[in-house]
């Protein structure tokens, strides 16, 4: 069994990465800027700031992986591209460990910014001389909820056209992950989706319909890269799905009282 260090361990996705990989048996270590992060069972935590590099070699010593999930979408640049390039060299001075990391459908044919810092820390990573392996996935439940319940709450909706979304069950690409850890240094994985795509629209009516909120609803073509991208499906993986949870039963699952908590 491996000492695994997981970036962003207190997060979304990184919080079930952590359990995956103590329930795999190995020893984890999550990297926080907060002592106070919620323990999860069977893993310590390291103080440390990516932003600053501070703990950084610390929280690698002894590592034989590193599963980076940290992630900071309003200061990508900072934490994203140089808190990557700051992790790869503390965890260079220490030995060799493995560095997995989780990635985005798209970020090398979607130019928003904070794709950009995505597409830069992967390069980073490729180019480092570490042993290393990368999965990019589509978007999770839960974020994908956020957007919905963030569009639907305006008192008129407006959804770009022709944009689809593919929603993917976090705890199967925690799994995904844990299995990287196990297994060799595999480069790029192949890319992975959620189990169904869906047009937003029809995700944006359907939430509203379950929210009992009634809103005017109206396509708008937005312009720009970004968005022609993503009519294009540059977002999408219709070639490997993955199982895992449906979005209906993600919202199935929920109780009446988090529909509109998000
Ligand atoms: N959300 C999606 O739909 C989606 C889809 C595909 C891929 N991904 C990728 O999956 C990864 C995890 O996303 P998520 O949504 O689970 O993230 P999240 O819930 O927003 O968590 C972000 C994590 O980053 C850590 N962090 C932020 N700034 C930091 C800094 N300066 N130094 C150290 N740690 C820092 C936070 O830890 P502390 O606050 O404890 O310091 C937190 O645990 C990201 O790489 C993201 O790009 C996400």
């Amino acid at each position: 069994m491996t000492s695994v260090l997981v970036t962003g361990g207190t997060g979304q996705l990184g919080r079930r990465v952590v359990r995956a990989l103590a329930a795999d048996g190995h020893t984890v270590r999550i990297l926080s800027r907060s002592p106070a992060a919620p323990p999860v069972p069977g893993a310590d935590v390291v103080v440390a700031d990516l932003s600053t590099g501070a703990g950084l070699a610390q929280a690698v010593a002894g590592t034989t992986t590193i599963v980076h999930c940290a992630t900071d979408p309003r200061r990508s640049g900072t934490v994203d591209v140089g808190g990557t390039e700051r992790l790869l060299e503390a965890a260079r001075d220490a030995g060799r460990p493995h560095v997995v990391y989780v990635s985005i459908v798209g970020v090398d044919r979607i130019p928003t910014e904070y794709y950009r810092s995505k597409l830069a820390a992967e390069r980073t990573i490729e180019g480092f001389g570490l042993p290393w392996t990368v999965l990019r996935t589509t978007q999770f439940h839960d974020f994908v909820l956020q957007l919905l319940d963030r569009m639907t709450g305006l008192p008129v909706v407006p959804v770009p056209r022709g944009w689809r979304v593919q929603p993917i069950d976090v705890d199967e690409v925690a799994r995904r992950l844990a299995d990287a850890v196990a297994a060799e240094p595999a480069g790029r994985l192949p890319d992975l989706g959620g189990p169904e795509a869906f047009p937003v629209v029809e995700l944006v009516r359907d939430r509203l319909r379950r929210t009992g909120r009634h809103r005017p609803v109206v396509k708008v073509p937005l312009p720009g890269a970004s968005s022609a991208a993503l009519r294009a499906g540059a977002n999408l993986v219709p070639g490997n799905r993955s199982g895992g949870c449906t979005w209906r039963q993600f919202l199935d699952g929920r109780s009446p009282s988090q529909l509109l908590e998000g």
